[in-house]
């Protein structure tokens, strides 16, 4: 468990775009563009994102999209200097938890294949892989896993 002590957690807006592109492009091959993370940030009403934040610079963020009772993962990354310390892993519980929180019943994400580090990450959360899209990805080639995580339903009766 991370030293929570030292890092703050909150809701991304529209003003965080630059952060969130600066970390971006030090986690991907395939950068978005600013203009995809002004949309994502600011008009898109299925995307929730969060960050945690070492005082005010953001060292890790994630964002999914609700879609009727799915969260579909967009983005994961942890700032180089961060990474191994369990951030990703919690950033991805506080995912899971948001989505129960909205009545999720599975999640999803696309990952690619040879991505070692957020493959194990997904298995260790319980994802299981249930599809293949070859070549899917460039720079480098790889193929896409499809993840799938059930979400536990409401307790019957409740
Ligand atoms: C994938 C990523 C988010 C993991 O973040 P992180 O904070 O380093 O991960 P954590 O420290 O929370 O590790 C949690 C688990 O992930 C797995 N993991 C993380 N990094 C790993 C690595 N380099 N090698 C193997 N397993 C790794 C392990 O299972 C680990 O659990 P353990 O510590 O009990 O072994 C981070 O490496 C990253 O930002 N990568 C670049 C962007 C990216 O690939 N995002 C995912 C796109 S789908």
């Amino acid at each position: 468990m991370p030293d929570a002590e030292q890092i703050s957690m909150r809701r991304l807006q529209l003003a965080d775009a630059d952060a969130v592109l600066y970390l971006d492009r030090l986690a991907f091959s395939r950068p978005w563009s600013r203009d995809a993370y002004l949309e994502e940030l600011g008009e898109n009403q299925l995307a929730r994102y969060i960050g945690f934040f070492a005082g005010e610079r953001l060292i890790a963020f994630a964002g999914y999209w609700l879609i009727v009772d799915e969260g579909h993962i967009v983005n994961v990354a942890v700032h180089p200097n961060y990474r191994r310390q369990g951030w990703g892993e919690l950033l991805m519980r506080r995912l899971i938890t948001f989505c129960l929180a909205e009545g999720a019943t599975r999640m999803t994400l696309e990952v690619r294949r040879h991505n070692q580090a957020a493959c194990r990450l997904y298995h260790k959360l319980g994802f299981e892989t249930k599809g293949l899209r070859p070549g899917y990805y460039d720079e480098p080639p790889d193929d896409a896993l499809i993840m799938w995580l059930e979400l536990p339903g409401p307790v019957a009766g409740e």
